[in-house]
């Protein structure tokens, strides 16, 4: 099994890393840490043996303290399932709970007692149990399929079949993670948490200072921690939200470091990065370069504007869409950095040179047929997608059963996405659980029923309106070539009429049962015929769209069938190349990446310090949105200097810092620990001259962002006598 040395070989097969040249380039895995030669990481800075980290023996160490939540990451920090994440991470449990009359948005949250905590119904908590390579069984019943489509079936159901067998042990939730588009499939045993409550959230003046003017920026000074409690049944068992639950007790958490951190650090960034690029050729990346980030910005832009306009002076309605338009500007920040990244570093250009160089390399190898056939297979694959590109693109943003489309699930429009869920689910309903796509079998019926309440809070149908009209026009422009049958029959008349367009959707909404959710609830899973009858517009344009979502998937089937022959052999060849451990893309499984805490410089004669203060969160204040600390944040400033959660060196409360270390989206809420595994910060962001970094590691600019995990201290100490909690986590 030469193949999979560098990705999940026996820890005793290669300590051959004594110089390695990019040392902090990396997100590693459990068991890639055990390869990497420990000398070299004590030497970095770690002061545990390797083994406390990841045991291999048992599938575990203190690494599984580290777990995902609902698409970020977090920490464990006391035995009693106390949780550290972002803000951001928690803010839709915030915005859940949130009312005009309570908005905890704006004033923040605390539960001085347990009972006071608030429940979520849909945050997850995943605690990792036991990692096994499947590859053989995989490949084993893939290789006999006819076709492209019939490959992915194959994989599919393998992988279906080995989750089903996995989740019969108690409490178990699995998946089967691939690594660079099928070099590596690894089980993924976890214990899958189902109550998780909300305890601590600062006000949104702190834990978003400097909103989306500082996001994706340094310096910055925001206060992005939270915290939440995960619980299980009296007998100690994963289970939903009930009274009677009861803390559950981690086998491994984080103790806060006594010492906090300061420049030239070793730091471990600890979490569950979710999508990079970096093993894509040079053609794919132009692809993103030139049109899947470019459309997103345009996209998500037209969306933010429409949700502006509709929600404006209705401080409720703002309410309603303020988890979601936080998410949709993050997004749109996050692809203009990209494209600008894609030019500043020349990405491509450079991505090209290196492909050409490993054909080059491959040339007078045995292998090389394969390796450059490889290539052209992946350039042949993109050719096809491009013919249809836009329409795709669009069609991948509605959050069905697509989750196989990077960057897919907007969260707007609601009513297209109850409309297609609730056909969809009916006519997977019809078939039998091994045959239906992913997200629609019996066991995701709970978690269907709790994302459809769920979003009922965030859903404001002025708004939605708006915004599913825009994406109805973005459609209805589409070349001749890629027009969406179900599209045009319902709303081809309406092309180049918004006015008319806006007013249909209107009589539309009116008409349909979908903007009501007691009525929507007991449509989820009604049987076909039976929603058929009801002659629902919404709802007959959500079966209509269904089919051609159907045919988008069937289209993506072919060609991941293909990818996942070519993109592990030209895989394969680059780790050969590299004659080193290669860490794999990002695939939201647990990760390490070793790092110290450093500043950079963003551009000609610019030097940026690797630490900010509450000092210079005072600077920044204005008194008006996005930089408007609260009163009496502003008035304990004063005495930070002497508290005894401030820096010595600094002299005053740390609030954020920098590290060189390489992370991505679903990074954030990571615990960033010392070389004791103690817990010294909170990853939150990146700079902006690194957010193209998921196509390449580049030192000098590659710097994440983490807050001082000692603001949070002070906050709940100097700030809000949070005395149980600090007790807790073993600083009082
Ligand atoms: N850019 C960070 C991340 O990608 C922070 C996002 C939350 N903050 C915000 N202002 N939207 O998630
Ligand atoms: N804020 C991001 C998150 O939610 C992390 C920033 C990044 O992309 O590095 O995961």
């Amino acid at each position: 099994m030469k193949r999979r040395l560098f990705l999940f070989a026996s820890a005793a097969s290669l300590s051959l890393l004594a110089t390695w040249a990019l040392a902090a380039e990396g997100k590693w895995t459990p068991r890639q840490v055990l390869q990497i030669d420990p000398a070299w990481l004590q030497q970095q800075g770690l002061e545990l043996p390797p083994g406390q980290l990841w045991d291999e023996a048992r599938g575990t160490g203190l690494l599984a303290a580290a777990v995902s939540i609902t698409g970020c990451s977090a920490g464990f920090v006391s035995p009693d399932g106390l949780i550290v994440t972002n803000h951001h991470c928690l803010f839709g449990v915030v915005q859940e709970h949130s009312r005009p009359e309570r908005d905890l948005i704006t004033h923040g949250f605390l539960a001085r007692s347990r009972p006071d905590e608030l429940p979520s119904k849909t945050m997850r908590v995943t605690v990792p149990r036991r990692f096994t390579d499947v590859t053989d069984r995989i490949e084993a019943a893939a290789s006999g399929a006819a076709d492209p489509s019939a490959r992915t079936r194959a994989i599919t159901q393998a992988q279906r079949e080995l989750v089903t067998a996995c989740e019969k042990a108690p409490d178990a939730g699995c998946r089967v993670a691939v690594f660079d588009g099928g070099l590596q499939y690894v089980l993924i045993e976890t214990i899958e948490l189902r109550d998780v409550r909300l305890v601590y959230a600062p006000p949104r003046a702190i834990g978003e200072y400097g909103g989306e003017i500082d996001n994706w920026m340094w310096p910055r000074h925001t206060g992005d921690f939270a915290m939440a409690r995960a619980y299980v049944s009296p007998e100690g068992r994963s289970a939903e939200f009930a009274p009677g639950n009861v803390p559950y007790r981690p086998e491994f958490h984080f103790p806060v470091a006594r010492r906090g951190v300061g420049p030239g650090d070793f730091v471990m960034v600890l979490g569950y990065p979710g999508i990079t690029y970096r093993s894509l050729i040079a053609e794919e990346m132009a692809e993103r370069r030139d049109r899947f980030f470019p459309w997103r910005e345009q996209v998500f832009g037209e969306w933010i504007r429409a949700i502006e306009r509709t929600t404006e002076g209705s401080p409720d309605a703002q309410i309603l869409v303020a988890a979601d338009l936080k998410t949709i500007q993050n997004r749109y920040k996050n692809a203009q950095g990209q494209v600008a990244g894609f030019r500043r570093g020349r990405i491509v250009e450079r991505q090209q040179e290196a492909d050409d160089r490993l054909a080059a390399w491959a040339a007078d190898r045995p292998e090389a047929a394969e390796v450059l056939a490889a290539r052209d297979g992946l350039r042949d694959v993109l050719k096809e997608r491009l013919e249809t590109w836009e329409r795709d693109f669009l069609l991948s943003l509605v959050p069905v059963g697509l989750t196989t489309v990077p960057g897919s699930a907007g969260t707007f429009s609601k009513m297209l996405y109850h409309a297609v869920t609730i056909a969809h689910l009916a006519r997977e309903r019809a078939k039998p659980d091994a045959q239906r796509t992913a997200g629609f079998t019996e066991r995701d019926l709970p978690r269907l029923r709790d994302r459809a309440a769920r979003e009922e809070k965030s859903t404001y149908l002025p708004a939605d309106r708006e915004v599913f009209a825009l994406y109805l026009e973005r459609l209805l422009a589409l070349p001749e070539t890629q027009r969406v049958p179900s599209v045009e029959q319902f709303f081809g008349k309406y092309r180049g009429a918004p006015v008319a367009l806006r007013a249909h959707l209107e009589e539309v909404y009116k008409a349909s049962a979908l903007t009501s959710a007691s009525t929507r609830e007991g449509l989820l899973e009604a049987p076909e015929a039976a929603l058929r009858e009801r002659q629902d517009p919404l709802l007959a344009f959500g079966f209509a769209f269904d089919d051609d979502l159907t045919a988008l998937r069937a289209r993506l089937a072919a060609w991941e069938g293909r990818i996942s022959v070519h993109r592990p052999t030209w895989r394969r060849a680059v780790i050969a190349h590299a004659g080193e451990p290669v860490a794999p893309d990002a695939n939201s499984t647990l990760r390490v990446s070793f790092a110290h805490v450093k500043g950079y410089s963003p551009r000609d004669a610019v030097t940026y310090g690797p630490q900010t203060t509450l000092a210079g969160a005072l600077e920044k204040h204005t008194g008006e949105e996005p930089f408007d600390l609260p009163e009496r944040v502003r008035a304990s400033a004063a005495d930070a200097p002497g508290s005894r959660w401030a820096d010595e060196r600094l002299g005053d409360v740390p609030i954020g810092f920098l590290a060189d270390g390489d992370t991505t989206g679903g990074n954030s809420g990571s615990p960033v620990v010392n070389g004791r595994g103690e817990l010294v910060g909170l990853n939150f962001d990146r700079v902006w001259e690194n957010v193209a970094n998921d196509f390449g590691y580049n030192p000098a600019i590659a710097r994440n962002v983490s807050v001082d995990i000692r603001y949070m201290l002070w906050m709940l100490d100097d700030i809000e006598g949070a005395d149980a909690l600090l007790k807790e986590l073993g600083v009082r």
